[in-house]
């Protein structure tokens, strides 16, 4: 496996040297290190290159693209970074063999061995709203024809606004919060584009850049979220977008404050950057939406996900976005799926109206936030102190944190190892425990991590 979730083959197809040259001078628009960078990209995408070839070395590319070696070993660079190429010592550079799932879906592919999982964040079944009232509710699945172009059923998107963070944006639905920010970051952001990320952050969001060779720059995050003099000094280069999840930050699960909000957004207004808001957690805390789409409506994108509070196979997130950049994404979208199924929309409208759908969701609220609590206070006995106050997980600290993983699977428990979640290097280790999963013995499973954290 290599960084970016591409795995690198062991196998070189030695394609004739021209044959490459031809592949990357056809698609090769500009003489810069991007311009190569994206050419090359191309010819992958298209075909011309395969996983595995073996690129020529960086003086002959630059003889024979009429390119300095400094512009072609920038180019390498960032493409590098992106793991669409990789080198190898005395093989030289060969075109990566992508692993589709990526990263993290990677790492957490043998969780399912452990008797108690711990490692995916996910919400637990048993505090989740029964979906009989809504069923119920829905007569005949076929009625797509008034809504076919629709990207929010209207009754669904009258209850959302009520709880919106901000007025202005365009509403759609998509199939999770992923699927919106991949429709936002294929449309938006180009190969080489350089983005702004909490560090740490969500793995799959990582994964999904660096496989689009979107360059990643990480900004710590503190209690108050996204610390205000890193992001300026990010932004003193060209920044395409700004990823952040202002409500329950996975995995610390800080939120933002209402100060730090008006910091970050001084700091943005003065940029042309996109503004992507992750709230993830959605109605699973009792914290009030937030967003810097009250400052800078024009360019925030703000996504909320009910896969926690409603359930991850519901598959339905909420959009909004401002009015130019919304046609031009739900505009995408309808030329392939068209719009999030109408009949999960029907369901998912019944549970945020059913008085007993919203007692159960409040229920749940209530219980996450015990079940967190009750492990922070547990783990703080055993002198580990987290960060956060909401959410389904626990940002854990540890000395080592391989050890600290493979300890805890000798237990039977499995964690989500923390360098997953970061995207600068050079970080105190950490382990992420979802502590929404754990119902009871908060101490016990303290003292376990607290071993796991020592060693
Ligand atoms: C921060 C963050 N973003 C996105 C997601 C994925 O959400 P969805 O299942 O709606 O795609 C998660 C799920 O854990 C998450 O924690």
């Amino acid at each position: 496996m290599g960084d970016n979730g591409w795995t690198h083959r062991s196998a070189c197809y030695v394609l004739p040297v021209r044959e490459i040259l031809s592949a990357i001078e056809e698609r090769l628009d500009t003489p810069t290190s991007r311009g190569l960078a994206e050419a090359v990209e191309r010819a992958i995408r298209d075909g011309a290159l395969a996983p595995g070839t073996r690129l020529p070395p960086i003086r002959t590319v630059a003889t024979e693209l009429v390119l300095s070696p400094t512009t072609v070993s920038a180019g390498w660079s960032l493409l590098l970074r992106a793991g669409v190429i990789h080198t190898d010592g005395r093989r030289g550079t060969t075109v990566a063999v992508p692993s589709p799932g990526g990263r993290y879906r990677e790492a957490l592919r043998h969780r399912a061995e452990s008797d108690v999982d711990l490692s995916a964040g996910v919400p637990d079944p048993a505090l989740l709203p029964g979906l009989r009232p809504a069923l119920d509710a829905l007569t005949v699945a076929g009625t797509t024809d008034s809504y076919a172009d629709e990207p929010v059923l209207p009754e669904l998107a009258a209850v959302l606004r009520a709880d919106w963070p901000y007025p202005d944006g365009e509403l759609a639905m998509v199939d999770g919060a992923m699927d919106g920010i991949e429709l936002l970051a294929r449309t938006t952001l180009r190969f080489g584009d350089r983005v702004v990320l909490e560090h740490p952050t969500f793995p799959s969001l990582i994964d999904l850049l660096t496989s689009l060779g979107i360059e990643p720059i990480g900004v710590r995050v503190d209690e108050r979220g996204m610390n205000p003099a890193e992001l300026a000094r990010a932004m003193r280069q060209p920044v395409a977008a700004v990823f952040l999840q202002p409500r329950v930050h996975n995995p610390t699960g800080i939120s933002m404050t209402p100060d730090r909000t008006a910091e970050l957004a001084n700091i943005l207004e003065h940029h042309t950057a996109y503004i992507v808001e992750d709230d993830s957690a959605g109605v699973v805390t009792d914290l009030a939406p937030r967003s810097l789409g009250s400052w800078i409506p024009r360019r925030t994108i703000h996504v909320r996900s009910f896969a926690k509070s409603h359930g991850p196979d519901l598959r339905l997130a909420a959009i909004s976005a401002p009015r130019e950049l919304a046609r031009e994404l739900f505009g995408r979208r309808r030329l392939g799926q068209g719009s999030s199924s109408p009949v999960l929309q029907r369901i998912l409208y019944g549970l945020l109206t059913d008085p007993g759908a919203v007692e159960q969701t409040a229920r749940a609220r209530a219980e996450y936030a015990r079940r967190r609590r009750a492990l922070a206070e547990a783990l703080a006995a055993q002198d580990i102190h987290i960060t956060g106050t909401h959410g389904l997980n626990v940002w854990v600290p540890v000395r080592d944190e391989s050890a600290a993983v493979a300890h805890l699977v000798r237990l039977g428990i499995a964690v989500a190892p923390g360098s997953l979640f970061e995207v600068s290097a050079g970080s105190r280790p950490h382990i992420r425990v979802t502590a929404g999963l754990v119902a009871a013995d908060h101490t016990g499973l303290a003292a376990r991590i607290a071993e796991a954290a020592r060693r």
